[in-house]
Parts: structure tokens; sequence; C-alpha cells
């Protein structure tokens, strides 16, 4: 792929910011971005790596009428050496490319835009941080651009990636979140889109977050849309249970995201030769296992999130405590391990990181 490069001048670059401390999640965007075009008969064409600036979109776009596009999420770090990597980066093009069959997109070829991703790395490297617990968060994203309102699936689209200097997800950083136990909604359904990381399955669950940051929880934990009895997982992360020593998360019944963070932690928890598991839990079996001290830790694995610890659950306006509302000894490990690979500071024995 040919990349066309038009990049800002000199006096046109931004200053990133000097400490991550105090910026919002995801609200401060680097000089430069990747864009490319496709068409039916064409194919993709017009890559180009400019200015980071407004898109030119026709109010008729149908990705502004049926929601017809795709993002993904993942992490470029600064090691304690210096060097500048990202952590598994084809899951994340392949997992676009999944969504891309269920959403009617155009798929993409893996390697092509790794490279042209890194191009864009590279140009703008400034804006990766290097305080202790930041990165430069990388948002690529399909959206369907034919100018048509009728229904049906697109014949132009735009894809793009864009850089986000970040801090932790959460205000609390590393220390245990609030979790509301949704019962009055479902985010997604058997035979949906639930495993697509489409911008659907968000705007469905916003509600259910709004409503449950004003009760003072900062996410929704879903249950499965039928029986609404087993877990699926958090608004932008996968649960983890430590139930009778054993790590369990729900399997992939296909209305939960696969994150690449839940394989991480399931392979390195395998690796160190601890027992996971894959199953359906229920809510009351979690619940039950917090009263008798059986469940011992709860945790998110997420991207953003990266490792998260629950200290409270709520269920029908009933508040559950994990581990005495602080960070249990598997979280941490999970933590310490997997951020030690993706800064440099732990071996990689599964080659999970790839230098830019
Ligand atoms: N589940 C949801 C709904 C998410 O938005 C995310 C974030 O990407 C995850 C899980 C975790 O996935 P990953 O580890 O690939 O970031
Ligand atoms: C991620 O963790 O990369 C996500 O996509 C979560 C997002 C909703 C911020």
């Amino acid at each position: 792929m040919e990349v066309k490069f038009s990049t800002r001048s000199a006096e046109q670059l931004k200053t990133p910011p000097a400490s991550m401390s105090g910026v919002v999640f995801g609200t401060v965007f680097s000089d430069h971005m990747f864009c490319m075009e496709w068409e039916e008969g064409k194919g993709w064409h017009n890559a180009e790596i400019k200015p980071y600036g407004p898109l030119m979109l026709e109010p008729s776009s149908m990705v502004l009428h049926y929601a017809q596009m795709s993002f993904e999420g993942l992490k470029a770090y600064q090691t304690d050496s210096g060097e500048h990597v990202l952590f598994r980066p084809r899951e994340n093009f392949k997992r676009m490319n999944r969504t891309s069959l269920r959403m009617c997109l155009p798929e993409l070829d893996v390697e092509e835009v790794l490279t042209a991703l890194k191009q864009l790395l590279r140009l703008d490297s400034g804006w990766v941080p290097n305080e202790a617990g930041t990165s430069l968060y990388i948002r690529p994203t399909i959206l369907a651009t034919e100018e048509a309102i009728g229904l049906k699936v697109s014949s132009k689209y735009l894809f793009y990636i864009i850089l986000s200097p970040v801090g932790p997800y959460y205000s609390q950083g590393f220390n245990p979140v609030k979790i509301m136990v949704s019962d009055k909604y479902v985010r997604a359904v058997p035979g949906g889109v639930g495993f697509a990381k489409t911008g659907g399955n968000y705007a469905a669950s916003n509600l259910a977050e709004k409503e449950a940051k004003e009760l003072g929880y900062t996410q929704v934990l879903w249950l499965d849309a039928v029986e609404r009895r087993y877990i699926e997982e958090v608004g932008a992360m996968n649960i983890f249970f430590v139930i009778n020593d054993e790590i369990v998360t729900p399997q992939l019944t296909g209305s939960i995201l696969p994150g690449i963070t839940r394989m991480s932690v399931l392979e390195l928890g395998k690796y160190w030769g601890l027992k996971v598991k894959e199953g359906r839990i229920t809510i009351d079996e979690v619940l039950n296992g917090l009263k008798d001290g059986t469940v011992s830790e709860v945790f998110g694995a997420g991207t953003a999130a990266v490792i998260s610890p629950v200290g409270t659950l709520s269920y029908k306006g009933e508040d559950y405590q994990v581990s005495d509302v602080e960070t249990g000894p598997v979280a941490m490990r999970f933590y310490e391990h997997l951020t030690g690979i993706q800064y440099g500071k732990e071996a990689d024995p599964f080659d999970w990181v790839e230098s830019i």
C-alpha cells in the first residue's frame, strides 16, 4: 500500500501535554491521522497520513443514520529503555475484520494496516507519554460513507486511525471500582452484534450507564438477555472472578466482546499453572460466593481499563463488598505482569509485544 504523507509544518505542530495527570481519557489527539477510502470495484485506496482534523461527510452519509461502523482500541507504550511498542496489534485488526463480516464492512489487510499504523506512530512518536501508567491510545475506525438514506449496505467507506495520549481510564486509577448489575436493561442478544466492536452496542448501553453513575457506580455489569441470570461483561471490559482459587470468566457466547486483555489473562494464568476456566456463571453464584467467602476477587480486564479491581457489586438495590474493597492478590499479579510485559519490565514469553 502506497501511503501519501501530507504532514504539518513545524509551526503547525501542537505540543503534547507536559503531564497526563488531569487529562481526561480520550480528549487530546496527536498531530496526524491515517485515512483511506473504500469503494465498490476499487477496494481500499487514497491511503494518506495527514493532519488530525474534521472529516468531510455529507449529512446523508449512511453511518450517521444506520450506524454501519466498527472501531478498535489498542495502545502504544514507551518501555523503560525508551522504545515504543504495541501489544498484540494483529489481534485488534483481526477482530475488526470479524466485526466487519457481521456489519457488512470491507475487510482490511492486517499486515498493510499495521504497517500504516507504525508509519503514523513513528511520525507522531513525541505523543507517546512516558509517565508511569500512561500510553498512546489508538482508535482505528471504519464508517459507511455512501450518501444515501435508503436502507442498504453502503458502497463507500472511510477507514481512519487517530491517536490519543492517555492515563488511567477510571478516575479511581488502579483502585477498586463500584459496579452496578443491570436487571432493567440488556446489552446484547443471541444472534445480535454483542461480539462486534460497533458503536450501536455502546449507544444502547448509555442509559443504563447514566443511571448507574447517578447512583454512584462507575459502570454496569450486564447479564444475559434471555434468562437475566448469566454474567456477561462490563460496559468497557470483560469480567473475572476468583472462585475457590479458580479464575473464572464468562465463556464467549456471541453476545460478549472477545477481549484481547481477557485472552491474555487466560493465557498468562495457564502459563503460570493457575486454574483458569471459561464457563457460565450466574449472578446468584457470585453473590452467594461473596457472602460465604468462596468468591475472593472480582476484576475487569480491557485495553482502556487494563486490570481493574471491583470493590463493590450492586444488585437489586443491595451492595455486596468484594475482598473488603481492597485490590486482591490475583488482580494485582495480573496487573503487574501484563503492564510489566507492555512496559518492557517483564520478560515477554509469548512475543506479545511488537516494536514500532
Ligand atoms: N468488553 C467491552 C464491551 C469493551 O468495550 C472492551 C474494550 O475494548 C472490552 C470488553 C475489552 O476488550 P480488549 O481487552 O480487547 O480491550
Ligand atoms: C477499549 O478498552 O479499548 C475500549 O474500546 C473501551 C472504550 C469504550 C473506551
